[in-house]
């Protein structure tokens, strides 16, 4: 169990700690909640994230899976494993060896022959989750960083790949589209190309719809992306590889504003592309949506949005753990992409209620792809923060933004997701999301339509996290 006395770093950075790494994973064990949980919601949450903090990086930390059962009788279980990857395994038996070159935590030169053979680039899946029509999956953005999830035991195994090449990494958001199917887009850097793929046959097959020549020599870091029904939307934006610092733990991007935001529309079906220039550089990690807005010939995309690459640098681990710590501004901005221009929009959300912070942002998974309303992101209404410490709800057609009300106040709060059901309103559902008190930590089950708590599930110790989905009793969930 966690031990206070061996906190790690500033106020809020237990979530962060070494304690945690020595905690046992919990096995279905039944936890308490408080209040009450809407009855309809029955399944599975399963949740990805690092487990292990073995870096000096957020994005360095070992990949562990929880996950929260909701059962008929009104219980709730909690449940955790360490990804089965080659860097989990080898750093479990080495007792705290990286065997690969992590986002900023990079082996030393003795250890590359063992690094090599192993396949020479991470399968530390610790990012998100996606679900086929038969399987789940962990990734991260490698191509071997795919991991093959029993959603029952949440033991795992590497997944493989057929048909055609796309790179040696892909963005960690395939996103689904028709008949079971998934798009993503790949990066192959001899020749230097976005490669857009849609996956089919259960993820399995690749098939290369567009091969993309970036702006100039240099490519562009996608972390995601956005797609329509009948477009993939590429954001080319200046946070670019620098292979020259590939080994540096200062990381291997760099910022280059010079060199523009480019925005690369791909025909889903043709695989014709346009490249259109922003009139403003900027930064993001997740699209909120995107959708075909017919009456006007435009792509409307949405984005959560930084001036620059800062909250990088912010997600270090010494960083987060520093209470004088704040983290970069963002906002909801709204890309209204034509045939030969980019229209910027917003912010979206109110900036003054979210503490100017937007990140892991969640809508009704029924509105993706088309017309929407509300959008549930991270905020930060109390600054300065290190992490998001607020969730808020954003109607982005009135551009109104209210913050969730919950019981405790805490300083870390971690993605949510929207669970639909209760009713046929866009906003009838929950929000499932993971907040951490100074002492503890919840699984806050929130009303999406009053932004008000129902229920809290008190968890045992466990860490920050990255990603994750529902699983409907229907369809894999317990
Ligand atoms: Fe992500």
């Amino acid at each position: 169990m966690l031990v206070l006395g061996l906190v790690v770093g500033g106020a809020s950075g237990f979530f962060l700690g070494s304690a945690l790494q020595e905690s046992a994973p919990p096995q279905g064990e039944v936890v308490e909640v408080v209040g009450k949980v809407p009855s309809w919601l029955r399944g599975s949450y399963l949740r990805n994230g690092p487990g292990v903090f073995q870096g000096s990086h957020l994005f360095d930390g070992l990949a562990r899976l929880h996950r929260w059962d909701f059962s008929s009788d009104g219980t709730c279980r909690v449940s955790a494993r360490d990804l089965d990857s080659k860097a989990g395994t080898f750093y479990r038996k080495s007792k705290g060896k990286t065997l690969f070159n992590e986002f900023r935590t990079p082996i030393p030169l003795s250890r590359w022959p063992l690094s090599l053979a192993a396949g020479g680039m991470t399968d530390n899946a610790c990012v998100s989750v996606a679900v086929s029509n038969k399987q789940t999956f962990a990734c991260t953005e490698t191509v071997a960083g795919t991991y093959a999830i029993d959603p029952h035991t949440l033991r795992s195994r590497q997944h493989s790949f057929s048909g055609d090449e796309s790179g040696l990494v892909q963005t960690a958001h395939a996103l689904p589209i028709d008949r079971g199917d998934f798009v993503n887009v790949g990066t192959s850097f001899f020749p230097p190309r976005y490669n857009v793929f849609k996956l089919k046959d259960n993820f399995k097959k690749k098939e290369v719809i567009a091969s993309l020549r970036p702006h100039d020599s240099r490519l562009s870091w996608m972390h995601a992306f956005g797609s329509t029904r009948t477009k993939a939307i590429l954001v080319e934006h200046p946070c670019v590889y620098d292979f020259t610092a590939l080994l540096s733990t200062d990381g291997f991007l760099e910022w280059a504003p010079e060199r523009g935001t480019y925005v690369h529309v791909v025909d889903l079906n043709s695989g014709e592309s346009t490249k259109i220039k922003c009139s403003r550089n900027f930064f993001f990690f997740h699209c909120c949506n995107a959708y075909d807005d017919d009456d006007v010939d435009e792509i409307v995309m949405d984005v959560c949005a930084y001036d620059d690459t800062r909250i990088i640098d912010s997600l270090a681990l010494d960083k987060m753990r520093d209470p004088a710590s704040d983290i970069p501004e963002s906002k909801i901005l709204r890309l209204r992409i034509g045939r030969d221009r980019v229209k910027e929009e917003g912010p979206l959300n109110d900036a003054g209620a979210t503490g100017k912070f937007a990140e892991f942002c969640a809508i009704n998974p029924a509105y993706a792809r088309r017309p929407y309303r509300y959008v549930y992101t991270n905020a930060a209404p109390n600054r300065p923060t290190s992490a998001a410490n607020g969730l808020a709800k954003t109607d982005v057609l009135e551009k109104r933004t209210t913050i969730f009300e919950t019981e405790n106040k805490y300083v870390v709060v971690g993605e949510p997701i929207f669970v639909p059901g209760g009713g046929p309103a866009e906003d009838d559902g929950v929000l499932l999301v993971v907040g951490h008190t100074q002492t503890d930590n919840h699984l806050l089950v929130l009303d999406a339509k009053t932004a008000r708590e129902l229920a809290r599930v008190h968890n045992p110790p466990i860490p920050y996290g990255f990603h994750g989905a529902w699983l409907p009793s229907s369809s894999g969930g317990l």
